[in-house]
This record gives C-alpha cells, sequence and structure tokens, in this order.
C-alpha cells in the first residue's frame, strides 16, 4: 500500500518506518525542515532502540520524508500522527489535527481512488468523527462515500517502540463503516494480533482508557507500597501475590518513585479534565495524578531522614531519563527530585546514560557526570530514579560515597546497602 503519515514526531516515525518495514511504500509529511532532512538523510532526530538501523534499511528505498501534502493524493492510507499537548487545563490541544486535517483534505482533491484518513494521535472522544471528517470533507470537496475515516490509536512504549509494533497485543480499529477498517486491517498484514473493529469514538477512548488504567496500577502500588513500607512489608513479595492472580496480571505493579513521560500524566490529566466537561467527577483519576504527585515527596523525605537536613549535603541522583532505554525528560520524576534537593540547599551530582544533555538543558545548575562513580564520590547520600538496568550491576562504585545512604526509587538496585522507597 502507499501510506502517507503526518507527523515525523516519535509515533509518527516509529508508525512509517514499522509499516515500511511490513513492506508499504511510505511517506513521511512534516514541517520541520531540519527533521525532513534528517530522516532523508538516514539520521534519526530521536533516540529510539533499532530506529537507526530501520532508518538506514528503508530511507530511499520503500520510505522517504516531505515538506509537502503532495504524496497523500496518490495514497491509500492517510496516518495522521501529530501531537496533541496539553492546554493549561489539562485538555488536549487538537489544532494539529485539525491543521493536518485540512491539508489532507485539500491534498485529497483530485484522487480518484477511494482514501482513508486514520488518525493515529490520542485524540479526546469524539475528534475523529465530529473534527477532523467534517474538516478533510469540506476541504477535499468529497461526498463522505468517497473517503473513509479510520481511528487506530497505538500502543507503543518508548525505548520499546518496535517490539511492540511488530508484536501488539491487539490492534484497535474504530471506524463508520466497513471499507475503511478493512483497508486498516490490511495495513498490517503480517503481523499476528487480534484486531478489534469498534466505532471512531470508542477506538479513541480506548486509547485514553487504557494509559489510565495502566497508571492507575502504578499509583495503586505506589499507595500499597507506601503503606507496606510502614509495616515493614517488601511491596514487591506483596504485588507478586497480587499480580498471580489472572484477572489483574503481575505487569505495572512496580512500586516507586512513580510514573512520568509523555503519555500517562498527559492523558490521564486529559481524561479527567474530559470528565469535568462533561458533568462527571473524576474521582479516581485524581487520586491516580495525586499520588504520583506525592512520590518524589515520599523518596526525599526518607532521603532526609537518613542523612539529616539537606543543606550543603551532596547528593548524587542516578537516573535522570522518565524510564530506560531512552533520552526523554518528559515528566521525568528525576525532575521534581533534583528541583526539591535544590530548594533544600543540597549540591546535586547527576549521572544518566543517555539523558544528561536534555536535563541540563533544563536545569543547567547541577554538577552532571559521566558515569555513576563520579558522580557517587564523597556524595552524603544517593536517589536512583530510573530503572536503567545497568545500574543493578552498581556495587563497589558506592564505595566511594562519604556515607553509603542509598534510596532506590526503582527496585533495580542489587547492592545490600540500598533502601527501598516502599520496600
Ligand atoms: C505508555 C504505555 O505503556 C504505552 O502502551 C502507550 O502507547 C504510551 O504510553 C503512549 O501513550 O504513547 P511509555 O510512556 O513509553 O508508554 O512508557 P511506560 O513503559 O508505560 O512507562 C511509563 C512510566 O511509568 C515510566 O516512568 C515508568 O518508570 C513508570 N512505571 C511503569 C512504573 O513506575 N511502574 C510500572 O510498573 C511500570
Amino acid at each position: 500500500m502507499k501510506i502517507s503519515v503526518i507527523g515525523g514526531g516519535y509515533v509518527g516515525l516509529i508508525s512509517a518506518l514499522g509499516l515500511a518495514e511490513l513492506g508499504h511504500d511510505v511517506t513521511i509529511i512534516e514541517i520541520d525542515k531540519s527533521k525532513v532532512d534528517l530522516i532523508n538523510s538516514a539520521k534519526s532526530p530521536i533516540y529510539e532502540q533499532g530506529l537507526q538501523e530501520l532508518l538506514e534499511k528503508h530511507i530511499g528505498k520503500n520510505l522517504s520524508a516531505s515538506l509537502s501534502y503532495e504524496s497523500v493524493g496518490g495514497s491509500d492510507v492517510s496516518l495522521i500522527c501529530v501531537g496533541t499537548p496539553p492546554l493549561p487545563d489539562g485538555s488536549a490541544d487538537i489544532s494539529y489535527i485539525l491543521s493536518a486535517a485540512e491539508k489532507i483534505g485539500e491534498a485529497c482533491k483530485d484522487n480518484s481512488d477511494f482514501h482513508v484518513v486514520a488518525v493515529k494521535s490520542t485524540v479526546p472522544p469524539g475528534t475523529t468523527k465530529d473534527s477532523v471528517k467534517p474538516v478533510v470533507l469540506k476541504h477535499s470537496g468529497k461526498e463522505p462515500e468517497e473517503i473513509g475515516f479510520a481511528m487506530n490509536p497505538e500502543f507503543l512504549r518508548e525505548g520499546r517502540a518496535f517490539e511492540d509494533f511488530l508484536n501488539p497485543d491487539r490492534i484497535v480499529i474504530g471506524s463508520e463503516e466497513p471499507k475503511s477498517a478493512e483497508m486498516i486491517e490490511m495495513m498490517y498484514a503480517g503481523l499476528s494480533a487480534p484486531v478489534l473493529k469498534t466505532s471512531l469514538t470508542a477506538a479513541e477512548m480506548i486509547k485514553y482508557a487504557s494509559n489510565a488504567l495502566l497508571a492507575t496500577k502504578i499509583s495503586f502500588a505506589n499507595e500499597v507500597g507506601n503503606l507496606c513500607k510502614r509495616f515493614s512489608v517488601d511491596v514487591y513479595d506483596v504485588m507478586k501475590g497480587v499480580g498471580m492472580d489472572h484477572r489483574l496480571s503481575p505487569h505495572f505493579l512496580n512500586a516507586g518513585c512513580g510514573f512520568g513521560g509523555s503519555c500517562f500524566p498527559k492523558d490521564v490529566s486529559a481524561l479527567a479534565s474530559l470528565a469535568m466537561k462533561m458533568g462527571e467527577n473524576p474521582y479516581l483519576l485524581n487520586a491516580v495524578l495525586q499520588v504520583n504527585e506525592h512520590q518524589p515527596e515520599k523518596m526525599i523525605e526518607l532521603l532526609e531522614a537518613r542523612t539529616g537536613p539537606l543543606s550543603q549535603k551532596k547528593i548524587a541522583v542516578l537516573g535522570l531519563a522518565f524510564k530506560d532505554f531512552t533520552d526523554d525528560i518528559r515528566e521525568s520524576r528525576a525532575i521534581p527530585i533534583i528541583k526539591a534537593l535544590l530548594a533544600k540547599g543540597a549540591l546535586v551530582s547527576a549521572y544518566d546514560p543517555l539523558a544528561n544533555e536534555h536535563m541540563k538543558a533544563l536545569i543547567p545548575k547541577i554538577t552532571y557526570c559521566t558515569d555513576a562513580k563520579s558522580a557517587l564520590l564523597n556524595a552524603d547520600g544517593c536517589l536512583v530514579v530510573t530503572e536503567w538496568p545497568e545500574f543493578s550491576d552498581l556495587n563497589e562504585e558506592f564505595h566511594v560515597m562519604k556515607d553509603q545512604i542509598i534510596i532506590d526509587g526503582r527496585r533495580i538496585l542489587r547492592t545490600e546497602q540500598a533502601e527501598g522507597i516502599c520496600w
């Protein structure tokens, strides 16, 4: 199939490469010229495991990037993958979606073949049906039977996105007519995953509800974990027992310093804001966010209880990315943790295998180190904030600390000196 992917950000780039890997002819349409140039010269604009290799494999063959919407006219499917950033009230800003819909409509004017416009971005329920569809139809001048619409949410985890793209748990396709759903299903031919066909609006809601429930599991594990700590019980033993119930599953019950990233905080807030707008009180969603906001404070409190007042104490922060295998620091728990340490007068030395530069741009006035041992040298305390596997091998590196007070926020350390935030 010929596919135009609108947006060369994280979701667009991964989807485009995944679809190229499935054998399709893919054009990425991107407004940022520097990104277009980078992609076309097989240089990845972002970090993701396996991305560089796949770019080199497909660019100039069945993948290219362009500033223009010209390819849409000859494509079977346009996949909208532009951002939906949060507005001040937490709701999603869909202006980039609407602008993409306008341009797709214009590019489709002279297209004689059936074309499907599919939304992949996370959008509020009703967006595809009530906003994207009328805008595309208006700007293309086409009748509803000439253009199909679909909503096809993504469930990719950063750091493991290609693994998730090629081995999905399910493919969700929202549509109003069978022809569009069939074309999207064909686009994924070659993947073995159950396909759920549903309405446009239900597909949009499935994405929000999935992320909100995953975030709920984490906040639940954290709240129970905080209580376990009071009873000197290991929350990981407790959640192992809980997760053995097939109705619950053992995943996403890892307690620690909370969830970050570009998805969970934003999507839970957006769903809560939607609920308010619709006259429903989002008690549970608000609590999920509240627990998450408090976990970094818990970590600082525990550290302070062990080290005494933090003023002029040297504290090593290991891990700055919001999770392992990414350089992404968006909503990383390291941000409130470092800010709280600085507010208490601590001297912070930090290390992350990939995210030092991004954090330096946000918080320049701390010391950035090229390895864990340098960050730990003469430190009065250490906080582990990201679940990087390399941290699990740290042991004698801690011996260079002034005082071996080590608080693990991710249950990643194996050293016996470490104390867990909720275990
Ligand atoms: C998340 C979802 O897992 C994906 O399915 C979804 O497609 C994606 O959002 C999205 O909406 O685009 P992602 O944010 O990349 O993926 O990362 P996760 O692996 O889900 O981790 C999110 C955060 O939760 C991280 O800070 C991680 O450290 C934390 N976490 C995760 C926990 O604290 N405990 C856990 O048990 C699991």
